[in-house]
């Protein structure tokens, strides 16, 4: 028998590039869909049949009813959101609790978590992460510093256990003087949560992976956040707290190297950003207002603006080249229906020098671009290669040559079947 492969689906700029569209419309390609690493900072939407959902925690793979999904050991959960999640695909019809397995090593967030991630942005002042104000750093702070909660630890004595790391939250909310919170109702909410996880299959999923691998079957592996938010190849300290890139699938899963398979690489036909930090091809004019307008780009967690810009070259080449990525996949282009002229950053320059690998901080690095002419035409409707209008076949033609891998996916809508292989 053949051994099944983990192909990885991943971010590679600063998330929200359409995971969840694409992972959903690959999902009956594969056996599982497994989630690696990140938790609710993630919001991955998924539109068909006029419906549209959001996932924080749950791959994006759970609408297909054959198939199992997985929270892998290296995500983190929060109880409480987790059910919300998981009670409204049950109310819109879903039968999710037999398809979805956790980790029993994946780690929990605790309510303090979240707390302590308000206290830590408020502490860094103008130079805070701009976090989604989940407790990502704190819960991933806590498994480093061997101290954290798993989901395991629920099906044993687990209440002295949360309290005794809850006591050493509080301690240091103390020490930072941030003490004007209550989590009295959040604490009940979450607890509920707890209960509501115990019906679950919580599991040891590597196990279940690599013998799921040894029959044949193939793997999904649903990125979260992008490669620029990895806590050692982002842009650091303006990172999320997890390993966003290729090596957080084998960590995040407990596969070996080898099996993994194609790593298909995902970016937008622009660029975006949400929370603080470089962005070198940041636009603060009417057309970085305008994509922000026609893309909708708003945080689908936090409702933030997302920051906007032209695709960034130097940015895409470092995250090619970290990942391994074996094909692209460009997302919403149509957004750039309506432009004349379509910018490309090709290298950065700083005081007189000028860089088209990235630099080790991109802080103060102005982008260099090359203008390519828009296609001024509505491409919503296009699914065909031999219908796509020369201007955007030319700009995916350039794309592929500057960063020397095809583009093997397009998606030119929001919806499920506005998506061209090619
Ligand atoms: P994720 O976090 O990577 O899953 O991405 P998000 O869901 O946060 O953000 C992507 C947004 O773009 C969502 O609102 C999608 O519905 C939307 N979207 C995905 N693909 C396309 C596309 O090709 N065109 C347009 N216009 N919107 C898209
Ligand atoms: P998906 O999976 C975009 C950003 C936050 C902040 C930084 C750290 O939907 O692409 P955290 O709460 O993780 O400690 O925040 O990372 N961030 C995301 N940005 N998409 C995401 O996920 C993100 N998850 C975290 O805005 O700048
Ligand atoms: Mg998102």
């Amino acid at each position: 028998m053949t051994k099944g492969k983990v192909d990885a689906l991943l971010g590679i700029v600063f998330g929200d590039e359409g995971k969840g569209k694409v992972v959903d419309y690959f999902t009956p390609r594969y056996d599982l869909v497994a989630r690696f690493a990140g938790g609710p900072n993630a919001g991955h939407t998924i539109i068909f049949d006029d419906k549209k959902f959001v996932l924080r925690s749950i791959p994006s793979g759970i609408f297909d009813e054959g198939k199992t999904n997985i929270i892998g050991n290296g995500c983190v959960i929060a109880p409480d959101l987790f059910m919300y999640e998981a009670r409204e695909l049950e109310v819109a019809g879903y039968e999710v609790v037999q398809r979805l397995h956790i980790s029993r090593r994946a780690h929990l967030i605790l309510p303090t978590h979240r707390v302590l991630d308000r206290a830590y942005e408020a502490a860094k002042g103008e130079g805070k992460v701009g976090t989604t104000g989940k407790g990502i750093g704190p819960t991933y702070s806590d498994k480093a510093a061997r101290v954290g909660l798993r989901v395991g630890d629920i099906q044993g004595d687990f209440i002295p256990k949360y309290e005794a790391l809850k006591a050493r939250h509080l301690q240091i909310l103390s020490d930072l003087g941030f003490t004007d919170f209550d989590i009295t109702d959040e604490e009940k909410t979450w607890l509920e949560g707890i209960d509501y996880m115990r019906r679950f299959p919580l599991t040891d999923t590597e196990h279940e992976i690599n013998q799921a691998l040894a029959a044949g079957k193939n793997v999904l592996a649903e990125g979260a956040q992008g490669s620029l938010l990895d806590i050692d190849h982002g842009t650091y300290p303006f990172v999320s707290s997890s390993s966003t890139t290729v090596g957080g699938v084998c960590t995040g899963l407990g596969i070996a190297p080898q099996n993994i398979g194609r790593v298909w690489g995902i970016f937008k036909a622009y660029s975006t950003r949400v929370g603080s930090g470089p962005f070198p091809v940041e636009l603060f004019d009417e057309t970085g207002e305008e994509i922000r307008r026609v893309g909708k780009e708003f945080g689908a967690v936090t409702g933030r603006n997302r920051r906007c810009g032209w695709v960034d070259l130097v940015a895409l080449k470092y995250a090619i080249m970290v990942n391994g990525v074996t094909d692209l996949v460009m997302m919403k282009a149509d957004v750039l229906d309506s432009f004349k002229e379509i910018k490309v950053c090709v290298a950065y320059e700083k005081d007189g020098e000028r860089t088209e690998s990235m630099p080790y901080d991109t802080e103060g690095w102005a982008p260099v671009y090359e203008t390519l002419p828009g296609w001024n035409c509505d491409l919503t409707g296009v699914r065909a290669e031999a219908d796509f209008p020369k201007e955007y076949a030319d700009y995916i033609a350039y794309l592929e040559k500057q960063l020397a891998t095809p583009i093997s996916i397009l998606s030119v809508g929001p919806e499920r079947d506005a998506t061209i292989i090619r």
